[in-house]
């Protein structure tokens, strides 16, 4: 029998802007968009993840933008986030609620003109015994006001620190079920974003 014929390669690339919000060496949270990343390089040709590294931001001040712009690190991060046509977030969840690097980033992107606006979202959480719900439902409330469209479904709540064993010590994820848990949020993202493109996967 024939080899069945490979479907044809994806007319859209999406770039994903991937925003962890654990500045760790050894974050989980880092290890899932690495994760994500690979497993659209092996098995979504249509998606391409950009990690954007918030690590340098300075923490908001307005009166950084006392000379009409941003500084160096602020400006370089929103430029990413514009050339981005969807966005995934990777965060713990520090006491209830949203990491304090990964707000500071929303903040910063969203000084006028907004650099979020208009694009599909998804988020990971790698955190403790709820894996995150927390957190993830108050970064939804503040892309509300951001005017990110995240998806509904699939939710991925991992829970790190219990078992089995999901992440090696350098946060590298090693759990297959959480990998298959990513591979479909990401096929999530990547439909729902070209819906709100206009767009199908092999162009229109
Ligand atoms: C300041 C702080 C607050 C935390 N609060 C929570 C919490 O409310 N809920 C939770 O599930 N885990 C909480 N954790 C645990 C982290 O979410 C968890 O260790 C997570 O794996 C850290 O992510 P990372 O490996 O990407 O750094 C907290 C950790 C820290 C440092």
């Amino acid at each position: 029998m024939a080899a069945p014929t490979p479907p044809p390669p994806p007319k859209t690339v999406l770039r994903v802007a991937a925003i962890s919000g654990s500045l760790r060496r050894a974050s989980a949270n880092t290890g899932l968009i690495r994760a994500a990343a690979e497993i659209c390089r092996e098995s979504i040709p249509g998606l391409q993840i950009d990690h954007v590294d918030i690590s340098q931001l300075p923490l908001l001040n307005t009166d950084l933008e006392a000379g009409g712009g941003f500084p160096p690190a602020v400006e370089a991060f929103r430029d990413r986030v514009r050339a981005a046509d969807c966005f995934l977030f990777a965060s713990p969840e520090y006491n209830y609620s949203i990491s304090g690097p990964l707000k500071n980033a929303l903040d910063w992107g969203s000084r006028p003109p907004n650099c979020w606006a208009d694009r599909a979202a998804a988020m990971l959480s790698a955190s403790g015994s709820t894996g995150g719900s927390r957190s993830q439902y108050h970064i939804r409330q503040v892309g509300v006001f951001l005017d990110i469209h995240f998806i509904n479904k699939p939710e991925v709540f991992t829970k790190a620190h219990l078992p089995p064993r999901k992440f090696d010590a350098d946060g590298n994820l090693i759990d297959s079920e959480t990998k298959e848990q990513v591979r479909n949020m990401l096929l999530s993202l990547q439909e729902f974003s070209l819906r709100l493109q206009g767009k199908s996967k092999q162009g229109n």
